[in-house]
């Protein structure tokens, strides 16, 4: 099965040379033949905006396509170009992206996009470096854009295309590092039919999508079925390796939902976060962190938590761990309710903490253990 794969790849990674022979000569032929046929129709594909691509690009590292074109839709009718992406206020950018997590990745969206309108006059770079030096665009990203927007020949991989690549090839070197991610994109370029690179890398993304799925692909309809050293081997399921280093750790959130105020009227308290992170300046109701689980007299005795409430509060569980797996931690959120036992609750407004109208918590974006628990409320 030796001969499909190309000359440059074997010789530079298994020290086989093949003299003269660019293998796998109907790789893209094969490809694009399957994708003519199979793609699904989506808004971002056949368009040569760059901002659209982008913006795309950025909301489906973050999820599944069928999610991310409810986002996608959203996000283009309130910001259709790069002008006024770059002239919202930045509240309003992390609202069209609230749910979906990592808002970082939006802010930097909304920084590049301010950058392109100050530095290229409003119009989208269309040099490969150029477009890589903006906040938030990796390689992987540039190579979406400038591919798809203007057929440039770099290499688009994504987890969709390492596992196709992985199976195809019985590639045992593991994708999450950077030898590996060098290997498979030097690959993917060896592969690639340069005169359509942008449908060749929408290609590969969408065979790993629709036909190289992650579990019980069926390898029976597959049009590589007869080429794949992976199931040649029986052995799919173990493509692609993973080295997988990453640590996580737990983190336990004790979160408290003060309703101040009789029902219709009632007041509550939000913080914005400041710190640098992921959930940098969305708000969520006063927060307790640990590293360990706390019972409630634990929590009680804490510092924050006799600095917040008066003696008369009356705390009810409302939800009791809600676990969030973010990519390096783990998050068990608990959620209380804080309201007065007799008389008025007067909370001292602890620092940095804002006091505002219980009906009006929609206007205010927040990550998702926050938007939970509010959907909980509702529902
Ligand atoms: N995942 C990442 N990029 C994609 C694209 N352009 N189309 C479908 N799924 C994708």
């Amino acid at each position: 099965m030796l001969f499909f794969v190309t000359e440059k790849f074997y010789s530079t990674f298994f020290c086989i040379f093949v003299p003269n022979m660019k293998i796998f000569p109907f790789f893209a032929q094969k490809l694009l033949e399957w994708y003519q046929i199979s793609q699904r129709n989506l808004p971002w594909r056949g368009i040569n905006d760059p901002y659209k691509i982008w913006v795309s690009e950025i909301i489906l590292q973050q999820t599944q396509v069928k999610q991310g074109l409810e986002y996608y839709n959203r996000f283009i009718a309130r910001f259709p170009d790069v002008k006024s992406l770059a002239e919202a206020d930045e509240q309003a950018v992390l609202l069209h992206w609230q749910g979906l997590g990592y808002y970082s990745r939006a802010r930097n969206l909304h920084f590049a996009a301010k950058t392109i309108l100050q530095e290229h006059n409003g119009v989208f770079p269309n040099e490969y470096q150029a477009v890589r030096n903006l906040k938030g665009i990796g390689e992987y990203t540039a190579a979406a854009i400038t591919s798809f927007a203007w057929n440039m020949p770099y290499p688009v991989v994504d987890g969709n295309v390492f596992r196709f690549l992985a199976r195809l090839f019985a590639v045992d070197e593991p994708v999450d590092t950077g030898r590996g991610k060098k290997l498979f994109t030097q690959l993917a370029g060896e592969l690639m039919d340069k005169p359509h690179a942008g449908q060749f890398n929408q290609a590969m993304i969408e065979f790993g999508a629709l036909q190289c799925t992650p579990t019980t692909p069926d390898c029976s309809i597959c049009p590589f079925a007869g080429h794949c050293l992976a199931l040649a081997q029986n052995a799919v399921a173990n493509y692609p390796v993973k080295q997988n280093k990453t640590q996580t750790k737990n983190l336990y959130f004790y979160y408290f939902h003060i309703i101040e105020g009789i029902a219709g009227q009632a007041h509550t308290y939000l913080k914005k976060r400041t710190e640098k992170g992921i959930w940098q300046n969305l708000f969520e109701f006063p927060l307790i962190e640990s590293e360990t689980p706390l019972n409630f007299d634990e929590l009680s005795q804490t510092e924050s938590f006799q600095s917040w409430f008066p003696q008369n509060a009356q705390f009810k569980l409302i939800i009791d761990t809600k676990k969030h797996v973010l990519s390096h931690r783990v998050i068990y959120a608990t959620f209380y309710t804080v309201t007065s036992r007799r008389g008025v609750l007067h909370t001292p407004i602890p620092p940095n903490f804002i006091k505002i109208p219980s009906n009006e918590i929609d206007q205010y974006p927040v990550h998702r253990l926050m938007q939970y628990y509010l959907e909980s409320q509702t529902s």
